[in-house]
């Protein structure tokens, strides 16, 4: 009797061993299948990062324990572009899984020097004529005190080089913080008076429009004041840095971005 009860033992734990694994390995595949049908759009097919941040990182910004790992992708991040999820909360679990483990591979290495990127931000790029970091720049493009949590450095490098390839998703950003949406349409007027003025959209409606110029000043107009409205969709008001920049001073300018995640 006694030999007979140990002997199935053995066996079940004989064959229920592999059948885990297997059973493992399959839940693996799924949640990874579950993220290149999702997740990868935004954050890369390896978590590399895109559109959205780098997920190949052990540590995560937000994401910082795996409860809160689970709330992030099931509810998204208020006042930006990461979406809530409809999948049911067993699927989540597995994409957190996933997320967890795109975290142990290796870090997205970025070539360039983020303190050199920071002078060049400064100086030679002139970008806070444009841009605020941390509440010092201009008010003109998007805040860039978060874009390090917000964009891997391929689309970063993209929107340097490239900004026209950009625009059509840039036409709506969320203000850092706020769910404020902004969009950076760049239009230009003439009124009957013979002003030329250049600048972002800021609002408009049937009868109004306001613009805010290069210099930060806003702009009013009723569209009967105005001879010539010209909106320029799919143009970036930014001008492209591939002719300004050597290759390896855009490594360190996207390092410098890449750096740029909130904290002062
Ligand atoms: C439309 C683009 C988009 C899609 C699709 C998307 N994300 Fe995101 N995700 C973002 C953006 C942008 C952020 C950064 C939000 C912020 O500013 O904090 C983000 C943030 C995150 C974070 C927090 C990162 C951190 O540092 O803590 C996690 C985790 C995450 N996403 C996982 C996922 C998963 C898993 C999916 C698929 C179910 C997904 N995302 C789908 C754009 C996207
Ligand atoms: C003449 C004003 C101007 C200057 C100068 C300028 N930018 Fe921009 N930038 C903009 C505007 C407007 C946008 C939003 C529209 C777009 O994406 O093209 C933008 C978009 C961006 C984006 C994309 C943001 C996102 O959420 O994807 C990045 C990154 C960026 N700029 C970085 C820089 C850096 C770095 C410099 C300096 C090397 C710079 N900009 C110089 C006006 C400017």
């Amino acid at each position: 009797m006694k030999f007979w009860q140990c002997a199935s033992l053995l066996l079940g734990i004989w064959t229920l061993f592999p059948l885990q694994q297997a059973t493992l390995e399959t839940e693996m595949a799924q949640a990874e299948r579950l993220y290149q049908t999702h997740c990868a759009a935004c954050h890369g097919p390896k978590g590399e990062g895109g559109n959205g941040p780098t997920l190949a990182t052990p540590k995560l910004t937000r994401a910082t324990t795996d409860e809160l790992l689970f709330k992030v992708i099931k509810e998204g991040v208020a006042g930006t572009e990461m979406p809530g999820s409809r999948l049911d909360d067993m699927e989540i679990r597995q994409l957190g899984q996933w997320v967890r483990k795109l975290g142990q591979m290796p870090i997205e290495q970025v070539a360039g020097n983020s303190i050199r990127g920071e002078k060049l931000y400064l100086g030679k790029g002139d970008c806070a004529s444009c841009h605020a970091i941390n509440g010092r720049g201009s008010a003109f493009g998007p805040d860039l005190s978060e874009i390090g949590l917000r964009r891997g450095a391929k689309h970063l490098r993209a929107s340097l080089v490239e900004p026209e390839a950009d625009v059509p998703k840039s036409f709506l950003m969320y203000r850092p913080g706020t769910s404020v949406l902004e969009n950076f349409l760049q239009v230009r007027v003439v009124t009957y008076e013979g002003k030329h003025i250049q600048g972002v959209r800021v609002n408009e409606d049937t009868f109004t429009i306001q613009l805010r110029d290069f210099s930060g000043r806003v702009h009013s107009f009723f569209k009967s004041e105005l001879k010539e409205l010209h909106k320029d969709w799919g143009k970036s008001p930014m001008p492209g840095y591939r002719a300004v920049f050597s290759p390896q001073e855009l490594d360190d300018v996207v390092a410098y971005l890449v750096s740029l995640r909130g904290e002062k």
